[in-house]
């Protein structure tokens, strides 16, 4: 019997930890396409893995700040490589495989090791996934999210006070897996059979919500609480520490999945038949606006989010919103992902968002972040100046 003996060459907490930029990037990602899944997994499962483009887009905006991008797949070669590789800083985007919270992996995995990592940490990312448990959370703070029931057997009695149509989703998948047409309900049968239906196909609980049948929004922001005075791009962020994107209004209604922002609409280029249409600013009044604003703030701060997120709101019949979810990896690919979509309205490249957000976090660990460069600055000031471009698609 032997004891694995720790060498201290393999040490993940590199002597140059606390080096100025450049720094070596270990990239997560879970790819689309590269791993195979079980004959019982459901049809759209891997769809919230990055595909390729996404994945080297994020690593040429590093790479254009100089750092030293390594594309690590986040899956059981991970530990090894992390090892291997010593990286100074790991830019997570990984969705994680398998477990009841595997948003939270490479979070566990970068405590472990003492590396420096982007976005949430472990409990926050575990509960983002679960939606039913952010909601809970919610709830208890007073904030707005439709009234709930989770089914574990599809066998328990209906809450009485829940009022149809419902809306019945996995509770702890994303990018609109499981989630059509179908998944609103009239009836207790039409309930029973997509909950059984949910339950078997993702093999986890099934989130039935009252429907919201209002306008849905979704609110993207990078930052973290606290005066950004040291930051790299300080005049981004408003004095407590945010920068709230534009918000951004999903029109569901001339979408492939009528009235539902699932999978297969999320998954259409912009201009596709079938995508969804995308207006950013949205055009709501002021008062909506900084209530989207205040709630994405205090529903972010209630789980302890870090870096970057985004909040996904429907308004109810009477046009009051509602918050469905929370992404605390939202997607990053430039041409589809919401944040991108909200980014770019604003007129800040896909550059200086992915900077932004490694930068934030560099802050978060006390790294020394790049003092800003006499061309970034001008980039910056450039950018600052460009009023909001309406999108619309
Ligand atoms: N209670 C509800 N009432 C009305 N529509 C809903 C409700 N819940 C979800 N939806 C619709 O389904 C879509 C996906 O739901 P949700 O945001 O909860 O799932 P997701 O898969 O985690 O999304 P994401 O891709 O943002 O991770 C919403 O954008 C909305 O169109
Ligand atoms: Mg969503």
């Amino acid at each position: 019997m032997q004891y694995y003996e720790y060498q201290k060459s393999n040490n993940c907490a590199p002597a140059d930890m606390k080096r100025n930029p450049p720094w070596r990037v270990a990239l997560t990602v879970n790819m689309k396409g590269v791993i195979g899944w079980p004959i019982d997994a459901p049809p759209d499962a891997g769809a919230e893995f990055d595909q390729k483009e996404t994945v080297e887009a994020i690593a040429a905006a590093l790479e254009a700040d100089g750092h030293w991008v390594t594309i690590c797949p986040a899956d059981h070669t991970l530990p090894a490589a992390l090892l291997d590789l010593q990286p100074h800083f790991v830019f997570n985007i990984a969705e994680g495989i398998g477990g009841d919270a595997r948003e939270a992996q490479v979070p566990a995995l970068c405590e472990l090791l003492g590396i420096p990592y982007t976005a949430s940490r472990v409990l926050t990312n575990a509960l983002s996934l679960d939606k039913t448990q952010t909601k809970r959370i919610w709830q208890n703070l007073g904030l707005p999210t439709p009234r709930y029931q989770e089914f574990h057997t599809g066998q328990e009695l209906i809450d009485p006070s829940l009022r149809y149509p419902m809306f019945i989703k996995p509770a702890r998948e994303g990018t609109g897996m499981g989630m059509g047409p179908r998944s609103i309900v009239h009836t207790e049968s039409e309930l029973r059979e997509r909950v059984a239906w949910v339950i078997e196909t993702y093999k986890q609980p099934a989130l039935v919500e009252e429907f919201l049948s209002g306008r849905e929004f979704t609110v993207g922001f990078i930052g973290n609480p606290g005066f950004p005075g040291m930051r790299s791009w300080p005049t981004l962020y408003n004095f407590d520490g945010y920068h709230f994107f534009p918000v951004l209004e999903i029109d569901t209604g001339r979408c492939v999945t009528p009235g539902v922002y699932g999978y297969k609409a999320k998954s259409l280029y912009l201009e596709k038949t079938g995508a969804p249409g995308y207006l950013c600013p949205a055009d709501i009044p002021a008062g909506l606006r900084d209530q989207l604003y205040a709630l994405t703030k205090e529903a972010a701060e209630a789980i302890g989010v870090c870096d970057v997120a985004r909040v996904d709101f429907r308004l109810d019949a009477d046009g009051n919103p509602f918050m469905l979810e929370i992404n605390t990896l939202p997607g990053l690919n430039q041409e589809l992902s919401d944040l991108c979509i909200m980014a770019q309205a604003e007129g800040i490249s896909y550059y200086l968002l992915i900077t932004e957000i490694l930068y934030l976090a560099a802050e978060r660990f006390q790294l020394p972040t790049p003092s800003v460069s006499a061309s970034r600055l001008l980039l910056m000031t450039a950018l600052r100046q460009l009023e909001p471009a309406l999108v619309a698609r």
